[in-house]
């Protein structure tokens, strides 16, 4: 499995586990097999064991703060863990259990730090913050050989900039999945909405 595979990755907040089977066959009807499931919520852990029986469907973990949310995470499945910062014991406990591992780094000095464990893939969050694509493409002179996954405010408009950069694996991001339908239990809208995100990102290539 090659989490960037589709160069997007769903960002998912789920509160309601019963959510967790329709919206993971919605994603798959998209043709966006993938989700970052964030552990935001209490449901997040039922949700990852529910969407992981789901064929052909990559399930992650994503907002995992400590060492103690990776192995939650990974007890329940998940396939990667994603963190929003780089904490050294996540890492290596995600590491340790065998598991792609995605920590957030957005400065020259986290970047030092995150190739020091070994990471060649950084989370850049909140990428509209912290310069958008023109710090990306700054910050890939020096690190020429590490990957960004940009989320946090990216949308189907500036998409675009960030995947028109080779040193950007995949973006990240919610809407293509947004609380209000899932809440809503519109999962019919989500599938349509993940259509469009990968005919855009098709498009880009
Ligand atoms: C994340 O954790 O990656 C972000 O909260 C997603 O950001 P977005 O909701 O702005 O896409």
């Amino acid at each position: 499995m090659d989490m960037y595979a589709h160069r997007l990755i769903p960002v998912v907040v789920i509160h309601d586990a019963a959510d967790a089977e329709p919206l993971g066959r919605a994603l798959v009807e998209g043709g966006l097999p993938i989700a970052e499931v964030t552990f935001r919520t209490d449901a997040a852990a039922e949700s990852i064991a529910i969407m992981s029986e789901i064929d052909g469907l990559t399930v992650g973990a994503g907002t995992v703060l400590s060492p103690d949310q990776v192995e939650l995470a990974v007890e329940a499945g998940a396939q990667f863990i994603v963190s929003p910062g780089l904490r050294a014991d996540v890492v290596r406990e995600a590491q340790m259990d065998g598991r792609q591992v995605l920590p957030g780094a957005v400065t020259p000095g986290e970047l030092m730090a995150a190739q020091a464990m070994g990471i060649d893939t950084v989370k850049f969050f909140p990428a509209n913050l912290y310069g958008g694509a023109s710090a990306i493409r700054a910050l890939s002179a020096p690190f020429s050989t590490m990957r960004f996954v940009p989320t946090g405010g990216v949308s189907a408009q500036n998409l675009g900039d960030y995947l028109a950069l080779s040193c950007v694996a995949a973006v990240g991001g919610s809407w293509m999945v947004p609380a209000g339908l899932i809440q809503a239990q519109d999962f019919a809208a989500i599938t349509i909405l993940c259509r469009d995100a990968v005919s855009l990102v098709q498009s880009q290539r």
